[in-house]
């Protein structure tokens, strides 16, 4: 790793009067504009590692380097300027409006109202916010998932190069985390921040991590790698209790919707093209269902021939196009999507919801293939296991 933007050197931690150092000696090297995932059971020592980062909790001993310069001993508030911090619960401020919230670290660094609010409003809308609704009320106005949104915004307000990120989509229900998950992955696509991620959820690690330090007790790091490899090759057996079983499975998590052939070629139309014309061009296609857009090309009907003999306007007829996904969701998303939908196929829409293509179970198997086959070759190649064993396992 050539890049780190944080370097962990030997980074201690001893609680006073307790025994054994919650974290004893972690070293690792964070490399610039990766999600770094700090997976482990409960009170193996994430958040403190965590907050010694930005000397919230201040090390016994070791050292960190942040962009090469060694910060164990400067200013700690100069340091957290450089490092927004999502903490595990959300912890917002209470008594502040939402707006204040996210305002915190520009207006300790003095800006200008009129930029923090600027910057406030961007943010909000950044985190899918309408600032209008939402920058006057309380947290308490506020869902557990939408607090966690304001949570991110705040942590990003001051535009920090580093995020530390303490269990951000804990404590809300799967569907809302899967959404603030792929939200936040595609906000990390444009901003390539250098992000420190805690969880202690195998899966999110895998969701969300560049690479995944697995640790056990006092930080020990039982592996540093990227997910592929913790799930191809677990560094003992506390990593494969931990990855746990369906680890093939679980593969599936790895790819994403952009890894994959869109199909491209099926019949569109949008609104405000007439009813013959679309017709015609589901006709000339050998696709069973054309797909209408409205204004904004954003996904509306699925139309098959026979609907077009209702007389009414077209974007009553057919049902409704569901099944969407963005290119970052990943394929186990996907196919969830699609065994939801009508059409068993899975539309891949942009971040404002506008079409790209469309990925059906063909492109999946496919891939899925290809992950095996590429694994099936790992083992082979480290002689681990007799390949003939993967293929009936
Ligand atoms: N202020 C403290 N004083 C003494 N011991 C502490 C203190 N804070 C944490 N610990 C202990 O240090 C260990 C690591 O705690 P830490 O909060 O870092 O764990 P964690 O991995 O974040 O756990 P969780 O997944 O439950 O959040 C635990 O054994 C905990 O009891
Ligand atoms: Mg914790």
């Amino acid at each position: 790793m050539t890049d780190a933007m944080i370097r962990l050197d030997e980074l201690t931690k001893r609680y006073p009067g307790t025994e054994a150092p919650a974290v004893d000696r972690l070293s690792l090297a964070i490399p610039r504009g990766e999600i770094v995932v700090f997976v482990g059971p409960s009170g193996c020592g994430k958040t403190t590692s965590l907050k010694m980062i930005n000397r919230i909790i201040e090390p016994s001993a070791g050292r960190i380097l942040l962009d090469g310069e060694d910060v164990t001993r400067s200013n700690p508030n100069e340091l957290r300027r450089r490092m927004g911090y999502v903490i595990q619960q959300v912890g917002l401020f209470p008594h502040q409006t939402i707006a204040d919230n996210v305002a915190t670290v520009p207006g300790l660094l003095g800006w200008e109202r009129d930029r923090i609010r600027a910057r406030v409003d961007e943010l909000l809308s950044v985190v899918g916010l309408d600032p209008e609704q939402y920058r006057d009320r309380y947290p308490k106005e506020l869902s557990g998932g939408q607090r966690q949104r304001v949570g991110v915004a705040r942590a990003l307000a001051a535009d920090p190069p580093v995020l530390l990120m303490d269990e951000p989509f804990g404590a809300i229900d799967p569907i809302t985390r899967t959404r603030l998950q792929n939200e936040f992955l595609r906000l990390q696509a444009e901003l390539q921040k250098t992000i420190v991620f805690v969880t202690h959820d195998i899966d999110e690690a895998i969701k969300m991590g560049d690479r995944i330090a697995i640790l056990r007790e006092h930080s020990h790091v039982a592996q540093f790698a990227t997910p592929e490899e913790i799930l191809t090759a677990p560094a003992d057996d506390f990593v494969e209790d931990f990855v746990g079983s369906g680890a093939t499975l679980k593969r599936l998590k790895l790819s994403r919707v952009r890894d994959v052939p869109w199909l491209t070629d099926g019949p569109i139309g949008t609104v405000d093209e007439d009813e013959a014309t679309l017709r015609s061009r589901l006709g000339a296609s050998d696709w069973t269902a054309l797909l209408l857009l409205d204004e904004h090309r954003r996904p509306l009907r699925w139309l098959r021939a026979p609907d077009f003999r209702h007389q009414r306007p077209v974007r009553e007829l057919g049902l409704p196009a569901r099944a969407m996904v963005e290119p970052q969701a990943t394929l186990s998303d996907a196919l969830e999507e699609m065994l939801l939908g009508s059409a068993g196929v899975a539309i891949v829409v942009d971040g404002s919801g506008a079409y790209q293509g469309i990925v059906d179970v063909d492109a999946l198997v496919t891939s899925m293939q290809a992950v095996r086959d590429a694994n099936i070759d790992y083992y082979r190649a480290a002689k681990l296991v007799d390949p003939a064993d993967m293929v009936a396992g």
